[in-house]
């Protein structure tokens, strides 16, 4: 898979590492920024605790965005993947997603899933420029303004790995 670094020529010192407790508050304030029902402080340290993978991706140390994905049982899980308004457009979502499949990839995942409110239509054009696709949809999964909004399910197969020399 190929990321797009090209697209961070103005942006100085862009990393994308593991999410350490430290982040947390910074994180948390760009989720508040950016969602209408945003995870709580408790629930990015819990997905710390459980060893969720957590990304940040930051420039000149500030978190610009971060991803969390649970894996296992073959299957990885994008949870959430959010990038701070003035950020945004520039590749980093996508930078970072791609971060997190290879992540699933190497650890040997088959396929990753993620739910998105059918209105987020730029979220969605992400995951499709990724290959995801529709595979279902959860009746009442959001919370939303008035009462609960479906969320789509998608799906993306990871190619197999390559068998070992001689496997
Ligand atoms: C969704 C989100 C993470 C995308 O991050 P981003 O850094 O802006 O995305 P990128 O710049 O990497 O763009 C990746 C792709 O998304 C799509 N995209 C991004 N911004 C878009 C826009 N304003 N309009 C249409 N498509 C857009 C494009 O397909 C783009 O690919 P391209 O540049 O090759 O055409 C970001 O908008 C965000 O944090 N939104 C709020 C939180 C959220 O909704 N998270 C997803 C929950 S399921």
């Amino acid at each position: 898979m190929a990321t797009a670094p090209e697209q961070f020529a103005n942006v100085p010192e862009v990393v994308i590492r593991p999410m350490r407790a430290a982040d947390v508050p910074e994180v948390v304030a760009v989720e508040r920024a950016s969602y209408q029902f945003p995870w709580s402080e408790g629930i990015f340290r819990d997905c710390l605790r459980v060893g969720y993978v957590c990304r940040v991706i930051t420039a000149r140390r500030e978190v610009m965005g971060y991803g969390v994905m649970s894996v296992g049982a073959g299957e990885a899980h994008v949870l959430n993947l959010c990038v701070a308004e003035g950020f945004r457009c520039r590749g980093a979502g996508k930078k970072l997603l791609i971060c997190l499949l290879e992540r699933a990839h190497a650890a040997g995942m088959g396929e990753a899933f993620l739910e998105v409110r059918p209105s987020n239509t730029t979220a969605i054009r992400l995951y499709q420029s990724l290959g995801f696709e529709q595979v279902g949809m959860r009746r009442g999964y959001y919370q939303a303004p008035q009462g609960r909004e479906d969320a789509a399910v998608l799906k993306l197969v990871l190619p197999r790995s390559t068998p070992p020399p001689g496997g």
